[in-house]
């Protein structure tokens, strides 16, 4: 438990920081990082910005995955996963093009868009640290309440409470937030060897509570973390009020 959002940002950055040194990546063996997009992250991204710039951490040979992308968003609409990803972190780091993995919203043919985004995960050999963030209704990447905890990449309808909090995105108009994205399954977050994700916000309290003090369950999808053998929560204080 952190403060607030700066001391949570500044914290879950420089732990992964310190992962990828510790690991020392090479262009055999990147270290391959999961990423989410969302206002969670940004405090993070900010932090490894100001690293890369400060030649404390390259990320040349590091090797992202994001969680999800909206379907049917244009590629560079400035709201798409896309485009948060490379105007936050990507563009001010050293990461190769290649070794950036984003889910492609617009393909003809998103199952099998799904299926090639999990088969190149495991030719990297899996995922050594997946960061997530959660919605207030306690779901992982989109892993909407009633998703099964056993879910792969796949193409998701959001629920009506994320295109709601999503819309702030969108002119505060849910008919302009896309009805559908695909995203990677709490089984494949749960695949990674450690899972880290930022709570914070007093919106959040009741989520975070369901996740650790209540039993496992598909209706809260991060609770699936229980069982995960390495696991990491960082939150601020506000997240805490129902604990
Ligand atoms: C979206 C994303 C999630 C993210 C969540 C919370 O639903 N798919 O990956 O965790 O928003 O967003 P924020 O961090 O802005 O609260």
């Amino acid at each position: 438990i952190r403060k607030d959002y700066d001391a949570v940002s500044d914290h879950m950055a420089n732990y992964i920081k310190n992962r990828i040194l510790e690991f020392n990546p090479t262009l055999d063996k990147p270290f391959v990082l999961g990423l989410p997009t969302g206002s969670s992250p940004v405090g993070v991204y900010k932090n490894f910005v100001k690293y890369y710039q400060n030649g404390e951490l390259s990320f040349k040979n590091v090797v992202t995955f994001n969680m999800d992308e909206y379907v049917g968003l244009p590629r560079d609409h400035p709201e798409s996963y896309h485009s948060f990803m490379w105007h936050n972190l990507f563009k001010f780091i050293d990461i190769l093009p290649k070794n950036v993995h984003i889910l492609d919203g617009n393909a003809e043919n998103l199952e099998e868009e799904c299926k090639n985004f999990e088969e190149k995960m495991k030719s990297y050999g899996g995922v050594e640290l997946f960061l997530g963030g959660i919605g207030p209704d306690g779901h992982i990447a989109f892993n909407e309440p009633g998703s099964s905890l056993a879910s792969r990449t796949r193409a998701k309808t959001l629920a009506y409470d994320t295109i709601l909090a999503n819309s702030r995105f969108f002119d505060n108009n849910i008919n302009k937030v896309p009805r559908m994205a695909l995203t990677v399954g709490v089984g494949t977050v749960m695949d990674a060897r450690e899972v880290a994700v930022i709570i914070t916000g007093a919106h959040k309290a009741p989520a975070l509570a369901k996740c650790i003090e209540e039993g496992v369950n598909h209706m809260w999808t991060v609770s699936a973390i229980q069982l995960h053998p390495n696991a990491l929560i960082v939150c601020d204080e506000d997240a805490t009020l129902e604990l």
